[in-house]
């Protein structure tokens, strides 16, 4: 796992980006995880301006994004088709052929968690998953709980996330209770996860993560049996690491560790 420890917000965002776009060169045809949220907004933000100035194309990209709200039709304020729509797609090159993101309406969910999960094996499988992490330790919709061999599935949100997500909501009655979300399984299986967050009430989330006991409690622990995870954070969701990571930080710093290629000193 590399811990990158970044200033602030726009920080954390410009090297996620970064990231990315170097996959991208790599590997004109990503497939791309890609996660809704406050979080990754500054991600997509920055995404969006190296389409634009730099002509980074994503005209071959295959994205699968982790979760929907059961009950939101697409055209929804709050449904995260909509979301990805106005901060993403909407702005890049992408092929909607391509874009994939767990339908809410359905009404044969257990048939379509099967298909979401089929067309990921088909596309030959996540390169790049991008993650937040909830406060409560949850990664996708994959609450405190579930199982760390999950696949693609409904879950019953905990009142923590709902309480968390009602600020988008005009009270917490009008939060879903369901979501359709990848798994930890189907999460894990990804060639490299970028696990991103930033603010205090993230840290210690963060610290249970990265240094916390493999536990279904803390969902985001199971990214500690990943080979190649990135963890990029600002100070504050650092602020509760050890001494080890962040000294990690400095020399991820100081010697510029590249983040592109393979990184076999990290452990
Ligand atoms: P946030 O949500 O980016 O809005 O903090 C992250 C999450 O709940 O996974």
């Amino acid at each position: 796992m590399l811990v990158i420890i970044k200033d602030d917000y726009e920080a954390v965002s410009q090297e996620a980006a970064r990231l990315v776009a170097d996959r991208l060169h790599k590997k004109p045809s990503l497939v791309l995880g890609l996660a809704t949220g406050s979080t990754p907004l500054g991600l997509y933000r920055e995404l969006i301006r190296m389409h634009a100035d730099e002509g980074l194309d994503f005209s071959k990209v295959t994205t699968f994004n982790l979760d929907e709200y059961v009950g939101l039709p697409p055209d929804h304020p709050q449904s995260y088709h909509r979301f990805m729509r106005e901060n993403f797609f909407d702005h890049i090159n992408a092929d909607p052929r391509f874009v994939h993101i767990p339908d809410g309406m359905v009404t044969e969910i257990e048939a379509h968690c099967q298909w979401y999960e089929a067309e990921i094996e088909r596309s030959g499988g996540i390169d790049l998953q991008v993650l937040g992490i909830g406060a409560n330790g949850h990664i996708a919709f994959n609450e405190p709980g579930s199982s760390l061999g999950s696949r693609t599935r409904v879950k019953t949100l905990s009142r923590a996330t709902r309480e968390d997500n009602a600020r988008f909501f005009r009270s917490i009655d009008e939060v879903p209770r369901h979501a359709i979300t990848m798994g930890i399984g189907t999460i894990l299986e990804a060639q490299d996860v970028l696990l991103m967050a930033c603010g205090d009430q993230k840290a210690a989330a963060i610290q249970a993560a990265v240094e916390g006991p493999l536990t279904a409690s803390a969902p985001a622990s199971m990214i500690q049996m990943h080979r190649n995870a990135f963890v990029i954070v600002d100070r504050a969701a650092a602020s509760r690491l050890s001494d080890e990571h962040a000294t990690a930080l400095e020399e991820a710093v100081l010697f510029r560790r590249p983040i592109s290629g393979s990184h076999p000193d990290t452990a």
